[in-house]
């Protein structure tokens, strides 16, 4: 055990017994480097967070640019500073009219916290409607709305009045009602195994919303920034969401989270009584000057454009007898297999052969794959040899 990993494993929270392990002491493009050179290609983008890749140069540039103006100076709502403002109207432009008000955290789980007591606070109401397989982080009300029962049950209690549909299942739209403050939803839940909802269902969802007065929440935590091939995975959908939660890709690789509604509903945590929602450090001026950057490559390389062929040249790579589907938008990838043992042989292979994919949480016979969005064609080609060459080693 090399002093790095003792370090590693003994003084730092451990979150499975069984973390991956490798050691990185450079990254650059779609590869991770190790001490002695060792090479990884990151098919899954540290979780769909680096969809420019690693350190891009435009978004170094505006981090170093950032660091030279100022760091952060005061805690989030008080000083106007030029890169949350700046970030602030890139988001809106490429957002629907009404999502034109947005609050930076630093997280995820952070940015639902923030979207629920939101639309608690503008509603009056307390019910919250979520899907059975959801996954929106792992603070107290996250957890609450997410459906991993294994996940939550040590937990207990956790936030009153959640109510859990099927996903994707029309016939339950009935039960959000005027007693429900929110429904709040992945767009394409990720962590159940990239389920893909129907469009009618997303219009009849939004349409429910709209008639009862519950606000829609949707978490692109994992689909936005791109990852889909439009900005946010709505925009497939025909759909605009109350509240939009984004974050992992919004940052460019430095946290930061944001939840985003029009104006008129943000003010509810404005006053009566004021500071309805605070952070110190939510839209530090070095992590959304990064995001700037990163949003803004995005657009001025063409990225979006390029996602469904990258995705659709991966499908048709990855044909193989012993995968059993192939769920995807875009670069978000979940491949089927058998079992949870063929996957847990594939994953821990590819690791060790320097491809870097990842498991789900609550879908055990499948494997994640999200690359970066801007992934070289003949890095795309070896990684999908390697998932086949070791496929073709199972027993
Ligand atoms: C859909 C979704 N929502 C919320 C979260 C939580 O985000 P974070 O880990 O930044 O708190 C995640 C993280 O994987 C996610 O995939």
């Amino acid at each position: 055990m090399s002093k790095a990993d003792d370090v590693f494993r003994k003084h730092l929270a451990m979150t499975t017994p069984f973390p991956i392990g490798i050691e990185i002491a450079k990254a650059e493009g779609s590869w991770l480097y190790g001490p002695q050179g060792e090479k990884y290609l990151d098919f899954i983008s540290g979780i769909a967070v680096s969809n420019l890749g690693h350190g891009h140069p435009r978004v170094k540039e505006a981090i170093h640019h950032q660091v030279d103006q100022h760091l952060h100076t005061m805690v989030y709502g008080e000083y106007i500073q030029s890169s949350p403002n700046r970030l602030a109207e890139t988001l809106v432009a490429i957002l629907p009219e009404n999502l034109n008000c947005c609050y930076f955290v630093n997280s995820g789980a952070e940015s639902i916290e923030g979207a629920l007591k939101l639309a608690k606070r503008h509603t009056g109401r307390t019910e919250i409607i979520s899907f059975r397989g959801a996954y929106h982080g792992s603070t107290h009300g996250a957890l609450s709305v997410s459906g991993n029962e294994t996940k939550k049950r040590a937990f207990r209690p956790l936030l009153p009045n959640v109510r859990f549909l099927d996903f994707n299942e029309e016939n339950q739209l009935q039960h959000i009602s005027s007693k429900t403050a929110a429904v709040v939803v992945e767009t394409i839940q990720g962590d159940a195994g990239v389920r893909i909802p129907d469009q009618a269902y997303m219009q009849a969802l939004r349409q429910r919303c709209t008639e009862v007065g519950a606000l829609l929440i949707l978490d692109e935590i994992q689909t936005g920034i791109g990852r889909t091939g439009k900005w946010f995975a709505f925009e497939h959908y025909g759909i605009s969401p109350d509240i939009l939660c984004t974050a992992k890709a919004l940052g460019g690789g430095l946290p930061l989270g944001a939840f985003i509604s029009d104006l008129s509903i943000m003010q509810s945590l404005t006053e009566s009584p004021m500071l309805g929602h605070i952070t110190t450090f939510g839209g530090n001026p070095v992590a959304c000057a990064a995001a700037t950057a990163t949003l803004e490559t995005i657009k001025q390389e063409g990225l979006l454009d390029l996602v469904e062929s990258k995705g659709a040249l991966i499908e048709n790579l990855l044909q193989h007898p012993r995968i059993k589907e192939i769920r995807r938008k875009g670069l978000f990838f979940a491949i089927d297999f058998e079992t949870a043992e063929e996957v847990q042989e594939v994953v821990s292979t590819l690791i060790e052969e320097g491809l870097l994919s990842f498991w789900f949480l609550s879908c055990p016979n499948s494997f994640r794959i999200a690359p970066p969005l801007n992934i070289s064609e003949e890095d795309l080609k070896w990684a999908c040899a390697k998932i086949l060459e070791i496929i073709n080693r199972l027993d």
